[in-house]
């Protein structure tokens, strides 16, 4: 890693690019960095030096305990409220219309600080993670508000399959303005389904682990077209994203990483190169995510994820076989 790259942002905006909304209302920033599951010095590290080559879409959750490191980054950083794009989860164990407004108000404040100026106290995105119990309508009706008192700007939710996405607008007549999935040629059999139907509706696509996390990373056909375009085989993995209109959400924690697939993408894989890729998974999927964690079918009671609180579980049970309010 030279100093050059760490201390000089090389590209400022690029991520910004197109600004213009491609789907419904939803911004569309051009692609996040990844910020997954810690807090830790390397993870924050990473952080800037992303920042610094101007990647401005970051996507964080309340399940990675890292939300305080954006605005601690953007202090240290100097980079404006205005200039960046924060996407944040709720997660389902605070399914309910009292704890998605108190959870919205806490991410303002873990990200921005207390001293924060109202005008800068707001997420760009909040997402549900995943569906799973509780009461959703409650849930939704939280991120309605917050929207409509400029706490949240763009509201949606996290690996929803149709059949969700059908059930939260027939409960609350509504689709969400953004779906973010795990997306990589490995899991397009499966996704494609997701793709047609939010693209068709005007919802936005955001694909999280577009390198499924690396273990396909030496595949054959990949990395002819990595040698044929003179790039890498992640480069080749993002653009297919890109070029499937879905936003590659890229975790990584190399400097050179980082910096690689933030480079511009001047090639453009052919309609042939995009279907055989599409179709590298069909005989050898690969599922990054449990899906067993919200799928009901699978798992009736809502998932089987331990809670801390027998009392919020007994009201979760009530509240989805009760109300019925499970989407
Ligand atoms: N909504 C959800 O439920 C959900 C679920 C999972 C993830 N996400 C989000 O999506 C983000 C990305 O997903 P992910 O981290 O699971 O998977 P990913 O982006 O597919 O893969 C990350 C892995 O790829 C490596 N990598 C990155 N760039 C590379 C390059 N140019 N060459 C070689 N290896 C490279 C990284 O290692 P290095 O660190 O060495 O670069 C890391 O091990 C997460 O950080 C998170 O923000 C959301």
């Amino acid at each position: 890693m030279t100093s050059s790259l760490i201390n000089k942002p090389q590209f400022p905006g690029a991520w910004l690019q197109p600004q213009k909304p491609a789907y419904g209302t939803f911004p569309y920033p051009f692609k996040g960095l990844g910020s997954e599951q810690d807090d830790s010095a390397s993870s924050l590290s990473a952080l800037k030096v992303a920042l610094r080559l101007g990647y401005r879409h970051i996507d964080t959750a309340f399940t990675y305990s890292n939300q305080h490191q954006i605005g601690t980054a953007c202090k240290e950083l100097g980079i404006e409220r205005e200039e960046l794009f924060v996407t944040s989860k709720l997660h389902p164990y605070n399914n309910s219309y009292r704890e998605a407004w108190k959870k919205i108000r806490e991410a303002n404040l873990l990200i921005w600080g207390k001293d924060a100026s109202p005008g800068d106290n707001y997420l760009d995105s909040f997402l549900i993670h995943y569906p799973g119990f509780g009461d959703l309508i409650g849930t939704w009706g939280a991120f309605q508000e917050a929207k409509i008192k400029g706490l949240v700007r763009h509201i949606g939710v996290s690996n929803y399959e149709p059949w969700h996405l059908e059930k939260m607008k027939a409960k609350t007549g509504d689709y969400p303005e953004v779906n973010q999935i795990e997306f990589h040629p490995w899991i397009y059999d499966e996704q494609v389904q997701v793709l047609d139907f939010c693209q068709s509706r005007g919802i936005a696509l955001e694909g999280y682990s577009p390198l499924a996390q690396g273990k396909r990373i030496k595949d054959p056909f990949i990395d002819k077209l990595a040698f044929k375009y003179q790039t890498t085989p992640s480069r080749i993995l993002i653009r297919w994203c890109m070029q499937h209109k879905v936003l590659p959400i890229v975790g990584s924690r190399n400097p050179i990483h980082i910096s690689s697939n933030a480079e511009p993408y001047t090639f453009k894989l052919s309609t042939q190169e995009i279907e055989t890729i599409d179709g590298l998974g069909a005989s050898d999927p690969v599922r990054i995510a449990e899906q067993w964690q919200w799928n009901s079918k699978k798992a009736p009671f809502g998932g089987p994820i331990p809670h801390p609180s027998s009392f919020q579980r007994v009201r979760t049970f009530i509240s989805k076989t009760v109300k019925n309010v499970f989407f």
